[in-house]
């Protein structure tokens, strides 16, 4: 049995159930209670905590019922704007769930208490996850809503550095969309144009776009890349700073 379910949810959010030693689990982003309640009882589970990244509804509609049928601990950032919310975690937090632990790593940008979770030894063979919620994709990020350019920047920055064998499930499929964006600025990138072609390959035959990891979003997420001359060159802006070049991108892609 894989460590990781994961629920389609809403059209493009994904839900994911992680289960850790034996029969616990927990879940991130619930944004439906119901479909979440089926998969521990398929599985056999027990829903001991709910992550969740940030406070947005499509990312917490579910949570109170959860808590409701289950008596989970809700783990969040923000408990004025998150419902529910028992164990209140901020950057550099280190929670001990069972035989694991999930560490805390602070993303605003998205919104301007978003945080993403990495768990060091999460998944089948040992490698690390990390829930990025609405701040990393798969070959893209989220919008920047409640900060700077310059804060997302930086949080992308922290998830680019953790292990590059780390696995990234993240809040939404918009994967194809992403690295379609990603080639109307670099159309003829080798890694993106194969990464587009293994994704549409995936959703043709059913499956989904996560999880990716750390390495390959270096490689192929052209956020990731701002600093590469190729892509600086692109928007004309080749002697411009990093995070100028990711602003830049970024409006392109809210156009996009
Ligand atoms: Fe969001």
């Amino acid at each position: 049995m894989d460590a990781v379910t994961v629920i389609p949810a809403f059209g493009n959010n994904f839900i994911y159930v992680c289960r850790y030693a034996g029969e616990g689990a927990l879940a991130v982003d619930p944004c439906d209670s119901s479909t979440v309640l089926r998969a521990i009882s398929d599985k056999k589970l027990q829903l001991t905590d709910v992550l969740v990244t940030h406070h947005h509804r499509d990312h917490t509609a579910g949570v109170a019922e959860l808590k409701k049928m289950t008596g989970c601990r809700v783990i969040g950032s923000d408990e004025k704007r998150i419902g529910g919310i028992d164990l209140v975690v901020g950057d550099g937090d280190v929670v001990p769930v069972g035989d694991t632990k999930i560490e805390v790593i602070a993303t605003p940008g998205h919104t301007g208490t978003s945080v993403c979770y990495y768990m060091p030894t999460a998944s089948e063979d040992g490698r690390g996850i990390v829930w990025t919620g609405d701040t990393m994709f798969a070959g893209g990020c989220g919008r920047v809503l409640e900060c700077g350019m310059e804060a997302m920047w930086e949080s992308l920055s922290k998830l680019a550095a953790l292990p590059e064998d780390t696995l990234v499930y993240c809040g939404h499929d918009y994967t194809e969309e992403n690295f379609e964006f990603a080639l109307s600025i670099i159309p003829s990138d080798p890694a993106i144009q194969h990464r587009l072609k293994e994704v549409r390959q995936v959703l043709r035959q059913g499956g989904y776009t996560v999880p990716s990891t750390i390495g390959q979003e270096k490689k192929t997420n052209i956020f990731l890349r701002v600093a590469e001359p190729v892509v600086k060159g692109a928007l004309h802006m080749d002697d411009a700073s990093a995070v100028d070049v990711f602003a830049e991108l970024r409006r392109r892609k809210d156009r996009f």
